[in-house]
């Protein structure tokens, strides 16, 4: 239907309250705002990145309630009163577990140079530690297959796999 201003969507907003990375963020959003796009355009998140925008790359993987999702894919007021993380935030979440600054998974992927340009990577950082709060990759094959849903287009992935596994068995020991 056509608005006064020539505008063929309505200007209806809803408000919103996330918590994102442990702040509360009170927003007026429009109902086809995605959650990348809130992230990004309006909260200033920019770590978080838009690959093909369509749910087919994981370059937008973030947290909802600990659950990994492509924030490309979900509309920002179906998730209004959750918990987000970002790549901006998982050190927090390390912190909360009495860890150094970085979070595990940030360290290991430095130590195993599980990157090249770095775009899939927050993607890639934000889908392990959801894999892994899954409780389901076991093996080194389950790993890939439970991360291939991010696309690296460098090739990194032998040594993703090398610094979520090492993650992984620490946790065990
Ligand atoms: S930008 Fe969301 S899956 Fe590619
Ligand atoms: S490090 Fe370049 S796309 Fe993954």
């Amino acid at each position: 239907m056509a608005t006064a201003s020539g505008s063929t969507r309505p200007d209806t907003t809803f408000d919103i309250t996330l918590t994102i990375n442990g702040d509360t963020r009170e927003v007026a959003v429009a109902p086809w705002t995605t959650l990348l796009d809130l992230l990004r355009e309006r909260l200033d998140l920019t770590g978080t990145k838009k690959g093909c925008d369509h749910g087919q790359c994981g370059a937008c993987t973030v947290l909802v309630n600990g659950t990994r999702v492509n924030s490309c894919l979900v509309l920002a007021v179906m998730k209004d009163g959750a918990e987000i993380t970002t790549v901006e935030g998982l050190a927090g979440l390390a912190h909360q577990k009495g860890t150094n600054t970085l979070h595990p998974i940030q360290e290991a992927f430095i130590e195993y140079d599980a990157f090249q340009c770095g775009y899939c990577t927050p993607g890639q950082l934000c889908s392990s530690v959801g894999m892994m709060n899954e409780g389901h990759a076991k093996s080194r094959d389950e790993i890939r297959e439970a991360m291939s849903g991010n696309i690296c287009r460098c090739g990194a992935y032998t040594n993703i796999v090398d610094a979520i596994e090492d993650v992984m068995q620490g946790d065990a020991r």
